[in-house]
């Protein structure tokens, strides 16, 4: 897929005041700082259409980018870490699992995992969730560029064999470099395919 236009559409503080629309949506959700808005700019190959900083906590919105007119991506907050009072927290959690929950056009929920580290309970217990509430999902390997690759090999095993213990079928998995551009097609190939097959039904 080509990247024509991507056009940052404004930021949402919860779901009810997200832009009105039916097309397919993308989001992308991980713990804070495991690389999403970086990953969205180098997907749309644009350098700051999503704010990325080295300090945890950057993205504190609902951020919608519309694609080629026909498709939005959806940039949120980190989970797990955000540089808040512990109510403050409790607030952001609210305002993404509500956004998980009640977004009718979300076609897709990208989870990034940092692929430095192994399994980690809060990112495992975030795909529990997903899977006890039916939302559709992949996971994205990210900053692949600073991890050798049997001990990136070892930890996807380990993420493996462990959601195996629980999921009769895996989900979709991605490995992503912001740097080296990794993964951009891969990732864009599968948002196509869902657009056509959305399209069809
Ligand atoms: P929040 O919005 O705070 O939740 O963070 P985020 O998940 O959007 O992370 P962000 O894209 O802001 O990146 C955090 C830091 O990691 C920045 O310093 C990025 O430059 C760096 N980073 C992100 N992706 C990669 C990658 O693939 N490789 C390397 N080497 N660094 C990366
Ligand atoms: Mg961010």
């Amino acid at each position: 897929m080509i990247i024509k236009s991507a056009i940052f559409k404004g930021s949402s503080t919860t779901v009810t005041r997200c832009p009105k629309t039916d097309l397919p949506e993308y989001a992308f959700i991980g713990r804070s700082n495991v690389g999403k808005s970086s990953l969205i700019n180098m997907i749309t190959n644009r350098n700051r259409l999503a704010k990325t900083s080295a300090a945890p906590g950057k993205t504190r919105l609902i951020n919608h980018l519309l694609i080629n007119d026909e498709w939005y991506i959806v940039d949120l907050p980190g989970y797990g870490y955000i540089k808040a009072k512990p109510g403050q927290r409790k607030k952001f959690q609210i305002i993404i699992t509500d956004y998980i929950i009640r977004r009718g056009n979300l076609a897709c929920l990208f989870l990034l995992l940092d692929s430095r580290l192994e399994p980690q309970k809060i990112d495992l217990a975030f795909i529990t969730w997903l899977g006890e509430s039916g939302v559709p999902f992949a996971l994205i390997f990210t900053k692949t560029d600073k991890i050798s690759a049997s001990k990136f090999n070892n930890n996807q095993k380990a993420y493996e064999s462990v959601l195996s213990e629980t999921w009769e079928e895996l989900p979709p998995v991605f490995k992503t470099s912001a740097p080296r551009k990794l993964g951009r097609e891969d990732i864009l190939d599968f948002i196509e395919e869902i657009n056509s097959s959305l399209k069809t039904k």
